[in-house]
């Protein structure tokens, strides 16, 4: 009997986690995950065109394929990714990859990092976001930094190029 509401307890806290996972979590103040396909990734990498020194963020890093690409450039790539699914799936595919030591993937929310250490920037974000990003990029982001937008302009900033749907901002 003891073990059987054990049992019972479990499941219901894995059921309530599965909830706040699924139900919540794109909820709160991001993007929910889409990928970028390999191609737009090349694209997104030429319009950067990071230079060796430099370091580069990926805002909501999903499966870390755009960190792994900057980091197989020899650049620093810091993600920031709030879903811990993805933070593990993206830790295993740059240690598998040996990019340990140039990729690192933070489990944290992009609203609360410094981006002003980053020279170039990468988001994949959603209408919503786009103005509060543009201030926090305004606010923290050095003069010449690059800000690669996938999908989504950000109001009030004209892009120095756009190739498909990607957008390239010089602050
Ligand atoms: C559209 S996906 C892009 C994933 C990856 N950058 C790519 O291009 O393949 C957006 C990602 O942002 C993450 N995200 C949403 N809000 C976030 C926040 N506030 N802080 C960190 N990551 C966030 C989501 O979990 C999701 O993985």
């Amino acid at each position: 009997m003891l073990l059987l509401s054990s049992l019972l307890g479990i499941f219901w806290f894995v059921l309530a986690l599965c909830f706040i996972y699924i139900i919540v979590r794109p909820q709160v103040g991001g993007a929910v995950y889409f990928e970028t396909n390999r191609q737009d990734v090349e694209i997104i990498m030429r319009l950067l065109s990071l230079k060796s020194g430099e370091r580069v963020s990926d805002l909501g890093s999903g499966d870390g394929r755009i960190l792994i690409a900057s980091a197989k450039k020899g650049i620093e790539a810091h993600g920031y990714e709030i879903d811990p699914l993805l933070v593990w799936k993206s830790r295993l595919r740059i240690r598998r990859a040996r990019l340990g030591h140039k990729a690192y993937v933070h489990w944290k929310s992009f609203w609360k990092v410094d981006l002003s250490g980053f020279d170039a920037v990468v988001v994949y974000g959603k209408p919503g976001i786009m103005e509060r990003l543009r201030k926090k990029f305004e606010s923290e982001l050095k003069p010449g930094s690059r800000v690669v937008s996938n999908v989504y302009p950000i109001p009030g900033w004209q892009p120095k190029l756009v190739e498909k749907r990607i957008q390239l901002y010089v602050i």
